[in-house]
């Protein structure tokens, strides 16, 4: 296996990153409990050692985010006489990782946790950075903790069986990572679409790679979000905003963050924030992946959505805006300004 470690300290914790190459298959020696779903169930067998340890399958998706799930991983590793030092891994998408996390986190106040990302999405994003959660009371991650992985394994190769439409979602996320601090690989993503569509193995496993090392560097400066860390939010509060009014799972989270972003670059654009030739740039580069950029949802329901968004500071709308690739500001808008922006 070739793999190349890169270590973070992430507030009191250290996060190790193992970034394998391109062919090569997960490969973690031991764990005292898994945690995986039924589709990622086949990696953890293929994954070494680890896939020798006391297994929880859970079903796919967000409804498994929940406290009883949360109360059964708990239960079992009580059961199976866990203690403080031994290793939870979580094998999975984003869903498995704030899960999984969050158990680790709590449990005897925080066992060790290895994460191995499955979905590109949680590789460039959910697995790394300590957000750990649950939703609750119809809310989303309404309860969590911050409590980074000892380890997070990110194996390029996992992702040929990830479904097109996962694909695409971390596509979205991606990009955005990537205007937030990478002239290269903002310039790879624009040169090797077609690459990058086909998942090309080199190619995507260097965005991937590059993708991830943005928000490394940006947690690695604030883990408990209460500054630049806001920035990982470009394009998020028009896309939590869509999410919810078009219902979960209309769009993908990774399509409402590329229409949220291009979005952003038109607020900017209005608000003398935003070169023009910037917007331009950002939304050729998502409309180039086929992204949707026109959503039919009801301007003043996005609106109220905007406003039940956790970045209300002080009873004012903050929004992630930029001048240029890695140029990133918080900037307080009107409720007149977001209904130009939307009718546009
Ligand atoms: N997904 C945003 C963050 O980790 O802060």
């Amino acid at each position: 296996m070739n793999a190349d470690k890169r270590c973070f300290t992430l507030g009191s914790f250290s996060s190790d990153v193992v970034f394998y190459d391109s062919e090569s298959p997960l490969n973690i020696p031991n764990a005292s409990l898994v945690v995986c779903d039924v589709n990622t169930e086949h990696i953890v067998e293929a994954c070494g050692g680890a896939a020798e340890a006391p297994r929880i399958v859970l079903a796919p998706g967000e409804a498994e985010k929940s406290l009883p799930v949360l109360e059964s991983i708990l239960s079992t590793a009580v059961k199976g006489g866990l203690s403080r030092g031994d290793t939870i891994l979580g094998v999975g998408g984003g869903v498995i990782t704030d899960l999984v996390g969050f158990a680790a986190s709590v449990y005897m106040r925080g066992c060790r946790l290895v994460l191995a990302p499955t979905s590109l999405l949680a590789m460039v994003d959910a697995a790394f950075g300590g957000k750990t959660g649950v939703n609750f009371a119809g809310y989303k991650n309404m309860v969590g903790t911050f409590y980074p992985a000892a380890e997070v394994h990110v194996a390029p190769s996992v992702l040929s069986s990830l479904p097109e439409v996962e694909f695409r979602s971390g596509l979205g996320e991606t990009i955005k990572n990537a205007l937030l601090g990478d002239e290269g690989l903002v310039e790879l993503l624009e040169r090797e679409r077609d690459a990058i569509e086909a998942r090309n193995p080199e190619i995507l496993g260097e965005v991937i790679r590059r993708g991830l090392l943005v928000k490394c560097r940006i947690v690695e400066q604030d883990l408990t979000e209460t500054g630049i860390r806001a920035h990982l939010n470009l394009g998020h509060t028009f896309a939590h905003a869509l999410e919810s009014v078009a219902g979960f799972g209309v769009w993908t989270h990774g399509e409402a963050v590329a229409w949220g972003t291009v979005k952003a670059a038109k607020l900017g654009e209005l608000l003398g924030v935003t070169p023009a030739s910037y917007r331009k740039r950002v939304e050729q580069l998502f409309a180039g992946y086929g992204f949707r950029l026109q959503a039919e949802a009801p301007h003043e329901r996005l609106i109220e959505a905007m406003w039940h968004d956790k970045k209300l500071k002080d009873g004012r709308l903050y929004f992630v805006l930029q001048s240029g690739v890695g140029q990133t500001q918080l900037v307080p808008v009107e409720p007149e300004t977001l209904r130009e922006v939307l009718q546009d």
